[in-house]
């Protein structure tokens, strides 16, 4: 059985997508409890929360007391038990399996039975995450895109064994969020990352093949194709090594040669070469 409704959100991890997720969340009208290992990183989460809704309200897209309200939705904790009374617990630390299937499986003897459980991973599979539970069917996936405020996309993610009552709960909130909900089943990269990320590697093979320089290929295909930004700018803004980190998991799966990160661009990751986060990439950020 899954909860009726959904008022109070739990979300595990505060770094760049939890936060994001947490925001959404208190703007949304959810009670909110926000857990990471330390009071510190808790806080800096909440001060960043605070600056982007600030942000909204410069810009009146937001009423200063909204901002005060959906601030006072946001409960922070180190404490995984502050989450027991959670309708709904979406995970967000790093994306490192084993550390998810402690999570979740320490998860589960805390929460109601009736809860759900959802992991925002990009690159693992969610039925493997809920093999970590007794209930797999309280188990979905909820793949936020980065930055979760801005970004309108959500993949709503059935794994192998999630029930239709989760399924349709987390895309219920999905909507109440704001986001433009869409439902999937769990193969490696669900819809975007999989068109997406093979899509990007031919791209910067084309660098080489084609000998062109990262302006003119953004170039190509800003103006050519009609993308929004071009290849080289977006895997600087994601990070070279997400890419790369994205690229190998979904190889690893699927075994496509397209799949696999070019080297040029492992090359990159392995001289501290990350994009913006690091101030040089395929450009120079000053
Ligand atoms: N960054 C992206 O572009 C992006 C996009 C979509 C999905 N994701 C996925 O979202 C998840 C988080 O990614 P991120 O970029 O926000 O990582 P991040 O490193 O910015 O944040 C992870 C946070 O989790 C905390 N944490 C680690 N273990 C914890 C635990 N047991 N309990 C509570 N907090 C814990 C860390 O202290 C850190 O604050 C990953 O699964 C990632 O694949 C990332």
């Amino acid at each position: 059985m899954t909860v009726a409704e959904i008022r109070r959100i739990g979300v595990v991890g505060l770094g760049a997508m939890g936060a994001g997720i947490a925001q959404l969340a208190v703007e949304a009208g959810y009670e909110t409890v926000g857990r990471d290992v330390t009071d510190e990183l808790g806080h800096e989460a909440r001060d960043r929360i605070a600056h982007f809704l600030q942000r909204k309200v410069d810009k009146e897209q937001l009423a200063g007391d909204a901002r005060e309200h959906a601030l006072g939705l946001l409960a922070l904790t180190t404490d995984l038990a502050d989450l027991a009374d959670c309708d709904l617990v979406i995970e967000a630390i790093v994306e490192d399996l084993p550390a998810k299937l402690a999570l979740f499986s320490e998860l589960e003897g805390i929460v109601r039975a009736d809860s759900i459980l959802a992991t925002n991973t990009s690159a693992l599979s969610v039925t493997e995450i809920a093999a970590a539970v007794q209930s797999p069917a309280r188990v979905v996936g909820m793949h936020f895109f980065n930055p979760a405020p801005l970004m309108p996309l959500l993949e709503i993610v059935r794994a192998e064994l999630s029930s239709d009552e989760a399924v349709e709960a987390a895309y219920t909130v999905g909507e109440r969020m704001g986001k433009r909900p869409i439902r999937c089943h769990d193969t490696p990269g669900f819809v975007v990352n999989r068109v997406l990320i093979p899509l990007l590697n031919d791209c910067l093979r084309v660098l080489d093949e084609a000998r062109v320089s990262p302006e003119a290929l953004d170039t190509a295909m800003t103006a050519g194709a009609g993308w929004p930004m071009g290849p080289c700018a977006l895997v600087d803004l994601v990070g070279i090594d997400v890419h790369v980190h994205a690229s190998e998991a979904l190889y690893e799966k699927l075994r496509e040669p397209r799949m696999a990160p070019p080297p040029r661009i492992v090359a990159m990751k392995n001289a501290g070469l990350l994009g913006r986060k690091s101030g040089r990439g395929f450009y120079r950020y000053d």
